[in-house]
């Protein structure tokens, strides 16, 4: 069975009650049960911290024996080198996801530190996005 970890950075404990006209109504908990049941021959986990260094613990702690992992680092996306470095150093493929289409946003969040150390990116379908990054490891 693949192990997949979705990673999940700060603010986005809040899902559900953040932002909902940006992020939507539901809870990342409750997604994620949907999400269990899309993907019955995946195994599923998920860590948050709103931490810019617990994110880089649990890249290192997954990242030489998962087969994905998808991350949504929040606003550390535009700010992390810590981040893009953690991900250069591991053997585990990532895939960069966004809630939003981050590109219809402010500048500053058009820039990502983290894209060009990712397999590749998904930006704006939604909490579906992760559903997408989930496909492309399958
Ligand atoms: C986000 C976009 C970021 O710019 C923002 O800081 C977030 C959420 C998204 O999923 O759309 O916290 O990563």
């Amino acid at each position: 069975m693949k192990r997949i970890q979705i990673i999940n950075g700060p603010n986005l404990n809040l899902l559900g009650k953040r932002e909902p006209s940006v992020y939507g109504n539901l809870s990342f908990e409750a997604y994620l049960e949907e999400l269990k049941k899309n993907f019955p021959g995946v195994e599923l986990f998920y860590f948050q911290s709103n931490v810019e260094g617990e994110l880089v613990n649990k890249l290192h702690e997954v990242g030489f024996e998962y087969d994905g992992i998808v991350i949504n680092a929040g606003a550390y996306t535009h700010t992390s080198i810590a981040i893009a470095d953690a991900i250069r150093s591991i053997t585990t493929p990532v895939v960069e996801v966004h809630i939003s289409n981050v590109f219809k946003r402010e500048s500053y969040r058009h820039h990502s530190y983290l894209s060009e150390a990712c397999k590749g990116c998904i930006v704006g379908f939604g909490l579906d996005s992760y559903r997408l990054a989930i496909e492309s490891f399958l």
